[in-house]
């Protein structure tokens, strides 16, 4: 039986996702009804700029007065789409204590504050949920809470970035350096005018810490995740990588230690084999692999970002809460259980792809291989070309076995104090093998 009291959505937001959110609700507004048992109706929506013509949307319902909206009491849901720390982190407090649950696609929120909005949520019966934060349109969070519920999840290795991944994957089939990729990103629109929070990788750290705190039940912060951007990747470590029949792709990793007593989580650019099936991701979507004791391993793949994509999965959101209202229950909360350490980037262990510049001369080889020796680091694979410039000096790349990452920087260290190396060129992390 069909409910007659529609339930009421607050949309704090109405950019490009709150747009396309604010549509979907209407032109889909009998197919939610109908999943959800009653109608839901958008109540208010709140903007910065009023002005703005919004195409569908009654004007009498837009306010600049957002703090209004989630006071009102009547607000079943509110949809938080503005991004940022505040004003959000207060409005959604704010929603919790005048009786609104809250959806929401701010991954910078939910990976600095997770603990304490989900703190307040359970306190004051709400639930909170947030797919739209992680890879837009994929489903990783529901899975992650609710499918893999019941099995224990090792590690999670994504492309979490929709905008580096078009500039690496530009840079990997055309040969371009960084700048021009960017350049193109830019002129195309996949990057921003300040493309920062992307290319330095905080966007992908903001991720990995909300998916490792929920793949492994524990707290992971912001902070807790290392995290080098992709700027210095150059179309010399593309050569390199294509000659390992690898490509590079700024991934997220969070792994559970194989004694199962701590957790890490990185962001940075690393080499992955072709054949592994992220290397196939192509232009500015997303996938993110997961490896689990008894599902063995999963790869969700799709659109990372954009408006109509994120709004399915805020969408998706919406419907879930607004089932939990209607049956008087809440959602799965926070599961940080296992309270697990997050052990620092020292204690890491991969494998890495080093580029030295050395003096071509009797002994030097040698010399490098001792200084791995003398820090623990196994050579997998050596190979040295003479420079073209012929000024004496050839090009050593360096392939090792699993190293910690505390091991490998001794190395480079000791690496570079030696007379006869001139320079490391780059040194990669190798994954996905
Ligand atoms: N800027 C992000 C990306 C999308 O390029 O994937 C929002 O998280």
């Amino acid at each position: 039986m069909m409910r007659k009291r529609p339930l009421k959505v607050a949309l704090l937001g109405c950019g490009v996702v709150g747009s396309e959110v604010a549509r979907i609700m209407t032109t889909h507004a009998a197919d939610l009804a109908a999943r959800i048992g009653a109608p839901v109706e958008l109540a208010g929506v709140a903007v910065r700029r009023p002005s703005r013509v919004r195409e569908g949307i009654d004007p009498a319902l837009v306010t600049t007065d957002a703090t209004a909206l989630v006071k009102r009491g009547d607000i079943d849901v509110v949809v938080e789409v503005i991004g940022g720390i505040e004003p959000a982190r207060t409005l959604i407090t704010t929603a919790f204590e005048h009786g609104a649950s809250v959806v929401s696609a701010n991954k910078a929120l939910l990976a600095q504050d997770g603990a304490a909005l989900h703190a307040l949520a359970q306190e004051q019966g709400r639930d909170l949920y947030y797919e739209a934060a992680v890879a837009g349109a994929i489903p990783l969070i529901r899975p992650l809470r609710e499918s893999l519920a019941g099995d224990k999840v090792n590690r999670v290795l994504g492309i979490v970035n929709g905008t580096t991944n078009f500039i690496l994957d530009k840079m990997d089939s055309t040969g371009a350096g960084y700048q021009e990729a960017l350049d193109e990103a830019t002129a195309l629109g996949y990057a921003e005018a300040d493309p920062t929070a992307d290319v330095e990788g905080f966007d992908a750290a903001a991720k990995a810490a909300i998916l490792a705190g929920i793949a492994f039940h524990t707290r992971v912060r912001l902070d807790d995740v290392y995290r080098e951007g992709m700027i210095e990747v150059t179309a010399a470590d593309f050569a390199s990588a294509k000659a390992m029949g690898c490509t590079i792709k700024l991934l997220a990793i969070c792994e559970r230690a194989a004694d199962g007593g701590s957790v890490t989580a990185r962001v940075h650019p690393a080499m992955i084999p072709l054949s592994h099936p992220l290397a196939s991701v192509r232009g500015a979507y997303n996938a993110v692999f997961v490896e689990s004791d008894a599902a063995g391993q999963l790869m969700f793949y799709g659109p990372g970002a954009g408006g109509a994509p994120t709004a399915s999965a805020v969408l998706g959101d919406l419907v879930a809460v607004c089932r939990n209202k209607l049956s008087g229950a809440t959602g799965p909360g926070d599961s940080a259980y296992t309270q697990l350490p997050v052990s620092p980037m020292g204690e890491v262990v991969t494998r890495y792809h080093i580029s030295l510049d050395v003096a071509d001369k009797p002994g030097v080889l040698a010399q490098v291989a001792t200084v791995f020796a003398e820090h623990g680091v196994s050579i997998d694979t050596v190979r040295q070309q003479g420079r073209q410039d012929g000024g004496g000096d050839a090009s050593l790349v360096v392939v090792t076995h699993r190293a910690s990452d505390a091991s490998l920087s001794g190395t480079v260290e000791a690496l570079r104090n030696l007379d006869t190396v001139r320079g490391v060129a780059s040194i990669m992390r190798v994954e996905g093998e």
